[in-house]
């Protein structure tokens, strides 16, 4: 009788090792494929809510000579109140190797910190610096003293 159940304790054991060694290799198999599956297929973008659009804010919180950088759909845009060009909007990742840009305020260009590539505010095209292409517009409206950038 006591055999009998020491061999029944002997089967539970090697059925649990069974158990966990299947499950192991389940776990891991799962922890490898899983981010490959995510890889080949990413989630879809979010729209936001305003279909794109962003508020940047009032045209007097950017005054002239004034830039601001901010999110649009997850990238960045760098939003200029030129005294040449007036508001305009691009995209503010740098064409050279993907920097975010930021605004010169004392030299009035857009500056990518760096290479130091140097963009014209009211164009987005390469004044000087390794960019090889000028920054992409983006769409850009001033509607009742509000500017907002992006969207359809
Ligand atoms: S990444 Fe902008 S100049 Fe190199």
């Amino acid at each position: 009788m006591a055999e009998n159940q020491a061999l029944s304790d002997v089967m539970s054991r090697r059925g649990f090792l069974k158990w966990a060694l299947g499950f192991s290799v389940v776990a891991t198999m799962a922890g490898a494929i899983v981010p490959i599956i995510g890889y080949l297929w990413p989630p879809a973008q979010r729209a936001t809510a305003s279909g794109g659009r962003v508020l940047v804010g009032s045209v007097k919180d950017l005054p002239v000579g004034q830039a601001k950088v901010l999110p649009v759909n997850d990238k960045p845009v760098i939003v200029v109140n030129s005294a040449a060009g007036g508001v305009k909007a691009f995209s503010a990742i740098c064409t050279h190797l993907g920097c975010v840009v930021e605004w010169n305020a004392g030299k009035q260009f857009i500056q990518c910190p760096c290479h130091d590539g140097r963009f014209n505010p009211t164009t987005g095209a390469v004044i000087s610096g390794p960019p090889p292409a000028p920054l992409p517009p983006v769409q850009v409206a001033v509607e009742s003293d509000q500017i907002y950038v992006g969207g359809a």
